[in-house]
């Protein structure tokens, strides 16, 4: 059963989480790849889709949002998951004790109600303020960023794997083949 673990990732953390759920379901016996969004091609040789994102100024990357968008009907006839690479630094709520996982929902995962996707997960993020490029270096210089942005990589792999044997489990049972 071939699964695309679809992704747009700027600095490579999204990339990083992509490829550890693909590993996941190869070791769970499916033939899962990994690959950016701009190189996802011929979804319909796909029984299955994961699409992610990082998560910037509370959106998704707007390459994985065309992605969505112009494949829509091929990836509402597979089963899907979504994924959203975000929140930073060590704590689960921000000051004002929202969670910052429901916080960093980004504002497209309610328009691609359409998938009918299984479900989305948003998973803690990392960032590297010395690899930062463009606007995100600019912003970087705020005085706001070192408190809404802390540095370091907060991906938690067991999660990112629990999730993906969790995909693993549902996905049996469901067809294959081409459509
Ligand atoms: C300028 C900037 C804005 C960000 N905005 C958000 C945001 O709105 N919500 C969020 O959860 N994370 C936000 N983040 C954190 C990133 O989503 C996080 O670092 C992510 O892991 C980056 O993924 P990538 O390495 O695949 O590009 C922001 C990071 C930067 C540098």
């Amino acid at each position: 059963m071939r699964i695309l673990v679809a992704y747009a990732s700027r600095y490579g953390s999204t990339a990083g989480i992509a490829e550890r759920i693909a590993e996941k379901l190869n070791a769970e016996g499916f033939d899962a790849q990994a690959k950016p969004v701009k190189e996802a091609r011929d979804l319909a040789g796909y029984d299955g889709f994961v699409i992610g994102s990082a998560v910037y100024i509370g959106s998704w990357m707007k390459e994985a949002t065309d992605f969505v968008r112009r494949n829509r009907v091929q990836l509402s006839t597979k089963p899907a998951w979504l994924f959203s690479s975000g929140p930073l630094g060590a704590k689960a709520t921000d000051a004002q004790g929202r969670d910052l996982r429901t916080v960093a929902v980004p504002k497209e995962i309610a328009e691609f109600a359409f998938l009918n996707a299984k479900e989305h997960r948003v998973f803690f993020g990392a960032l590297d303020r010395s690899k930062l490029t463009g606007m995100h270096r600019l912003m970087n210089l705020m005085p706001a960023a070192k408190e809404l942005l802390g540095e370091g990589d907060f991906r938690d792999w067991s999660e990112v794997e629990s999730w993906a044997e969790g995909i693993a489990r549902q996905l049996v049972g469901v067809p294959v083949g081409r459509e």
